[in-house]
């Protein structure tokens, strides 16, 4: 937002509404107490959504409440959580409020949640309501008075700030408008910026004078008249929604057919934020090639009322107006004012329909617009307009096709033609840019059909005789889906009712930051203050994939203004590289790049702008090389590997080869996923002026990693070295390698200048460098009952499986939630599936028989006790009602043709360990003040998980002393050395056993004391401890779980314990579209004995809902050059509130006392992930339907992510038999898949 637009605005921030200091407000309490925080970066935004709907709405619904959410992203908590918090503030709490067929949410048969046993043993409360502040909305801000004086004083004039480059004009009034565009007609002319601010951010656009009307009434209309409805053209999104919901309330169904398709496309058009931003002018005048009013507003024959100081006129949105032909557009000194939409008529019909990658908050992949107009009661068409978004260069409209089929029935001939018709007029390249091209064509269609579809269900609800009924099945066509939040529940273990009341492990204890998180008052690297004389640092990166680096000219860099230096490879002479992992890597590149995206200089600046701004002004020149690897196939094909081959071997393949009937081949492509952290990488260096010492404030899981290889970089011991990690914005695997060479860049600029260096990536500059999770190609080959890579949580009597990790000139990929588990688990599954197909059984049933028995032995020889594995299931199975919801799903299935469900089970056996004793050693500091008041620190990061309250938790029962009285500051090289990266589920586990360490050896040594005086206070204590000369401070330690493996012999015990769960999921797909909506999911955890079930709980929807978009929706593009597409939210999409499962179910099992870890607990950071899985199989079980109703036999290969291409394009139907195809190799793609 520019901060000119805010002028005579009260802008409210988070701070503003309530903090610690004075009174919190009760949304960010509730947030916070209902667990609705983890990492905390994206909190601040879900309170202001919040707040923002309840000034407005104080007595909201739960779906306003989620829809205002439906723009704002969460990486780990899966939002479940935060539905508990808005539910809250709704009056009827527990029911969704939008009760399907006249049945309320909460008791919808089957589909309900099985009474939770409360009993003695189990909970299902994470939070008490009763305790909560009140909403009292007499206690909010109000508009400050000065600024209401301000504004009555001011004569309205147009306001203009001047700045350097720029200039802003802001008209008060329509003459001062016009005025100003006449002046200057080639400026923009601003009202939410949503369109005109990414291209200037993003795409380099400078404007010189920027108009932004300010409140003009004229620009504001809603008037309705005989010819329809006129909407000024500064109404917001969210107003024109709105207007249109209240009119379609008012007018007949016949006169308001193109307000109600406008009405669907606006509840998903971005989220809320954008809609409350956004501007109806902007949105037609920016003609985006995806806008879904657009498309809407040409078959509808609105028209645009103009003005200009030469007067008025009215232009049509017509095809030349959408492709900008300057015959049919605005003319550069004219305005927008207002648009008028039409009433339909008799026998007039209007649809909208859209396909996006995800359901809301994402731009169309395809989109629509229909209109028929008949003649009365003849059923002839009359008049036709389709219009389409997101197949061409700009909105597209079929007009020859429409002017063909006037004149001819409703009817499948007609239909069939135009299908035909259309397919040849709105014709796709194969090259064309999104990619995606089969699916697009297909769409196409399918939009025509559904339109068919509903106009012929209209027509037959006016005249009943002349038109027939829909089939039965073909209905279900027809309805779209809606994100819901139903009911979701918890069950989990209750404390035993023996341990003291003071003692809080097992207690669902709100994160420790949680307040802070949510009053904004957690302190993130980039909130650190400035210091004096700071320097930004920005990256110069290879625009290549494979290419020597001919030369690099830095002077016009340098010659900006605020440049301080660009730092080079010559600069880092003899300290250019650090051996990670084992391999030398090069800090910065100045001869040859392997991928684009790899660090080749680092601009210093005075400011951000200064930095970025000159760091586009490097100039690099490449000479390509050959080859380019950027596929696995490619990889192969050029035998381009890392290491070795691993190869594990269990019983004897060959000869079950030769004895058995059946083997099923198969293989199975897993894409890649990006961590999408809210805090992108960053970091501040701090020279401390003395002794060449350097403090590094970061982002990251491995401090250590950041000391070793500053110290490296500045060639100084480590003890000169400091990194400081207050807490981390996300990270999820992705702050551990290449946060330690960027902080080692930004070390090395601010020593070499004396002054503090920052570096912030900007979400797109840290997707393209840093990548994220391995793509995975499985093959397989089985005998019926199965050989795979991992054995997940099955037994193979024989089995062989090989490894090879491909170097590619793609970035290096680095560890991601479950690293490796969830490609080698759904290779396994896949491989399952396959199996169950050939032999006519459920895959649910294969996995049962191939599970593993009570006491087992793994393929590489560990011994294990699979009994709760064994457990997680059956109660899986009876808690979700698998056998009843089953035959409910056959039936759905047998009675809907274009729409199918699908219903998946599928178990987990999360191994726990880190390959070393050495890698899991952990080291803590506890100190003991003389007011009793203990300082805990030890070397695990907190980045969301809770491992700080937990370690709270830890010494609170230890020292037999109240929460409160024990205090955490963050995480240090200065105090614990040589800590571990913070990752692999063990963060808690091993840490909580070192915190424990260090306080059992203090109370050790204060039990004479407090046996003196067993009724004294800490206090008390901690003052006789210091009068009798007894150290108050400990460190404690533990050294790690054993863990060994022999690759040779492929035999050891690699991991200490193994966490059992299973997840049933159902989902429902639109077989014309691929949409998929997530109906339910069961989880059934093992969770050992949980330190803080709240947490734990946490742990597992977040990563289950990270899983799922693993599995389902992330999905990173490639050009055939190598360079990432996916950059960003607007491309990359993650699960957002509307995706998660309209019931959502978790359960722990009872406490068992297996392990012998930290209180019995089970580290439960990375399992769900791969839970996740059972909405891809479930869609897989939905497909299927689908193509066997069609006739389709045969093995399904369906790879990951299932997307709704995918989705679509597995459904064959006629639709997808009719669009042309192009040969391989006849085109080159937009993208390939990686
Ligand atoms: C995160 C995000 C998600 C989005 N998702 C969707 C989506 O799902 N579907 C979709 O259809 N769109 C989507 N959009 C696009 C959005 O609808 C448009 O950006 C928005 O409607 C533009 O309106 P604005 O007021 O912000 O335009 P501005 O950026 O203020 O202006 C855009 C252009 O319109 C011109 N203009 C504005 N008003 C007038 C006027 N009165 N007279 C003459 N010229 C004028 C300006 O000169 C400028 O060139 C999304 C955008 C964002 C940022
Ligand atoms: S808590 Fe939402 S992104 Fe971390």
């Amino acid at each position: 937002m520019p901060i000119c637009s805010v002028y005579g605005a009260a802008v409210t921030t988070v701070e503003g509404i309530g903090s610690t200091r004075t009174r919190i407000h009760p949304v960010q309490e509730r947030i916070a107490r209902c667990h609705g925080t983890q990492c905390g970066f994206c909190t601040p935004g879900m309170v202001m959504s919040i707040y923002t709907l309840l000034r407005n709405h104080p007595d909201p619904t739960l779906d306003q409440l989620t829809d205002a959410l439906g723009g704002n992203l969460c990486r780990c908590t899966g939002y479940r959580p935060i539905v508990d918090a808005c539910k809250t503030f709704c009056n009827t709490s527990g029911c969704c409020q939008s009760k399907e067929n006249g049945v309320c949410c909460l008791n919808q048969g089957i589909n309900g949640f099985p009474e939770l046993e409360e009993g003695n043993k189990t909970s299902s409360k994470l939070f008490s309501e009763e305790e909560f502040l009140p909403l009292d909305p007499t206690q909010e801000l109000i508009f400050p008075p000065e600024l209401m004086i301000m504004a009555e004083k001011q004569p309205p004039r147009t306001r203009v700030f001047a700045g350097e480059r720029m200039m802003w004009i802001s008209p008060v009034t329509l003459k001062e408008l016009l005025e100003a565009k006449a002046k200057y007609p080639q400026a923009p002319v601003i009202m939410g910026n949503t369109s005109t601010g990414p291209e200037v951010k993003f795409k380099g656009v400078f404007h010189p004078v920027i108009i932004s009307p300010d409140r003009i009434e004229e620009l504001n209309v809603v008037n309705s008249a005989n010819n329809g409805l006129t909407l000024g053209a500064g109404l917001s999104l969210a107003q024109v929604k709105d207007t249109l919901a209240a009119v379609v309330l008012k007018l007949p169904e016949e006169r308001t057919q193109t307000y109600r398709a406008l009405l669907k496309q606006l509840g998903t058009l971005a989220g809320a934020q954008i809609r409350n931003m956004a501007s109806l002018g902007g949105h037609i005048v920016s003609r985006h090639v995806d806008s879904d009013l657009n498309p809407l507003l040409a078959v509808g024959g609105c028209t645009l009322n103009l003005l200009s100081k030469e007067g008025a006129r009215q232009i049509p949105v017509n095809e030349q107006f959408l492709r900008k032909c300057p015959s049919a557009d605005l003319k550069p000194e004219e305005i927008l004012i207002s648009v008028n939409i039409p009433y339909s008529r008799k026998w007039e019909f209007v649809s909208a329909f859209r396909q996006a990658q995800r359901q809301q908050n994402a731009l169309a992949i395809v989109n629509s617009g229909m209109r028929v107009f008949f003649g009365e009661g003849d059923g002839i068409i009359r008049e036709l307009s389709i219009s389409y978004g997101g197949v061409g260069p700009t909105t597209i409209c079929a007009q020859n096709s429409c002017q063909k089929l006037i004149g001819r029935p409703w009817n499948e001939e007609m239909l069939d033609a135009a299908c035909r018709l259309v397919l040849d007029e709105v014709s796709l390249p194969g090259s064309a840019p999104g990619g995606k091209v089969e699916f697009k064509r297909t769409l196409i269609i399918s939009f025509l059909f559904k339109f068919y579809l509903e106009v012929l269900r209209l027509l037959r609800r006016m005249d009943p005789v002349h038109y027939p009924s829909l089939a039965d099945k073909h209905e279900s066509a027809l309805e779209d889906f809606h994100p819901r939040h139903r009911q979701s529940a918890r069950k989990y273990q209750k404390v035993d009712p023996k341990q003291p009341p003071q003692d809080p492990v097992g207690h669902p204890i709100m994160h420790l930051s949680g307040i802070k998180h949510a009053t904004g008052e957690a302190i993130y690297c980039d909130d650190m203050p400035a210091m004096d004389g700071e320097l930004f640092l920005a990256f110069v990166t290879s625009s290549r994939a494979h290419a020597k680096i001919v030369s690099i000219d830095v002077s016009e860099a340098l010659s900006l203004p605020g440049v301080v230096d660009v730092l080079a490879e010559e600069h880092l002479q003899g300290v250019n590289s650090f051996c990670l992992l084992g391999q030398p890597e090069k800090l910065l590149e100045s001869e040859m790049v392997f991928c684009v995206g790899q660090l080749v200089c680092a601009v210093i600046a005075n400011s951000e702008i200064q930095a970025r701004r000159a760091a586009k002004q490097v100039k690099i020149v490449y000479q390509d090389l050959e080859p380019v690897i950027l596929t696995i196939e490619e990889a192969i094909q050029h035998k381009s590997f890392f290491e070795p081959e691993r190869k594990l071997e269990y019983g004897n393949v060959d000869e079950a080869f030769k004895v058995v009937d059946h083997i099923v081949e198969g293989e199975i492509h897993l894409g890649g996923q990006e961590h999408f952290y809210m805090e992108t990488q960053s970091m501040l260096a701090v020279p401390k002026g003395e002794d060449q010492e350097m403090d590094v404030y970061v982002s990251t899981q491995h401090p250590k990693g950041i000391q070793d290889i500053v110290a490296s970089v500045l060639k100084l011991p480590a003890n000169k070295v400091m990194c400081h990690v207050k807490r981390v914005g996300g990270a999820f695997g992705g702050k551990a390698f290449k946060t330690g060479v960027m902080a080692a860049i930004t070390a090395f600029a601010a020593n070499k200048h004396g002054r503090a260096v920052r570096c912030i990536l900007e979400r797109g500059e840290d997707m393209l460098i840093t990548a994220g999770r391995h793509p995975y190609l499985g093959k397989y080959k089985v005998l019926e009952m199965g050989i795979l890579k991992l054995d997940n949580a099955y037994k193979f009597p024989n089995l062989r499986c090989r490894g090879w990790a491909c170097r590619t000139n793609l970035p290096s990929n680095t560890a991601l939630r479950g690293f490796g588990f969830p490609q080698a688990g759904l290779i396994t599954e896949a491989c399952i599936t396959d199996v169950a197909a050939k032999c006519g059984l459920s895959p649910e049933k294969v996995r049962m028989i191939n599970m593993y028995k009570e006491i087992d032995q793994t393929h590489y020889k560990q011994e294990i006790n699979a009994k709760n594995l064994i457990q997680c299931w059956r109660e899986c199975m009876a808690m979700s009602s698998y056998s009843l919801r089953k035959a409910a799903v056959e039936k759905f299935n047998s009675e809907n043709f274009w729409k199918k469900k699908g219903l998946a089970m599928v178990p987990v056996k999360f191994p726990i360990g880190l390959g070393s004793r050495a890698a899991g050693q952990a080291a803590a500091l506890v100190h003991i003040y003389l007011d009793g008041s203990v300082l805990v620190t030890h070397g695990g990061i907190e980045m969301g998980q809770g491992v700080h309250t937990k370690m709270i938790q830890v010494a609170s029962r230890e020292l037999r002393m109240p929460l409160s009285n024990v205090h955490l500051r963050g995480t240090s090289t200065e105090t614990v050395p040589n800590a571990n990266a913070s990752g692999g589920s063990v963060v808690a586990d091993l840490n909580g056993l070192a915190v424990k360490d260090a306080c059992q050896t203090l109370l050790k040594r204060l039990e004479p004391i407090i046996s003196k005086n067993p009724r004294g206070t800490w206090k008390d204590w901690a003052q006789a401890a210091f009068d009798e000369s007894i150290s108050l401070s400990a460190t404690g330690y533990f050294r790690g779980y054993e863990s060994n493996m022999n690759w040779e012999t492929g035999e050891g015990h690699p991991f200490e314990y193994f966490v059992y769960g299973a997840a049933c999921s159902e989902v429902e797909i639109d077989c014309l579209t691929g949409a998929h909506k997530n109906i339910r999911t069961d989880i059934v955890m093992d969770v050992g004995c949980s330190i803080n079930p709240a947490l734990d709980i946490g742990q597992i929807e977040g990563a289950f809902i990270q899983g799922m978009g693993l599995y389902t929706i992330e999905e990173l593009n490639y050009s055939p050059q190598g360079v990432l597409y996916t950059r960003g939210p607007d491309q990359y999409k993650i699960p957002t509130i509307c995706d998660i499962p309209t019931e959502f179910h978790v359960s722990f099992l009872p406490p068992s006392q297996d392990s012998n870890t930290l209180y019995s607990s089970k580290g439960l950071g990375e399992s769900g992930i791969f839970l996740g899985c059972s909405v891809f199989f479930a869609i897989h079980d939905a497909v299927s339907a689908a193509r066997q109703e069609r006739g389709l036999r045969g093995p399904l290969k369906l790879n990951s992510p299932l997307t709704p291409e995918k989705i679509r394009m597995a459904c064959e139907d006629k639709f997808t038999k009719m669009i042309p195809r192009d040969k391989p190799g006849s085109c080159v793609p937009w993208n390939i898949p990686i």
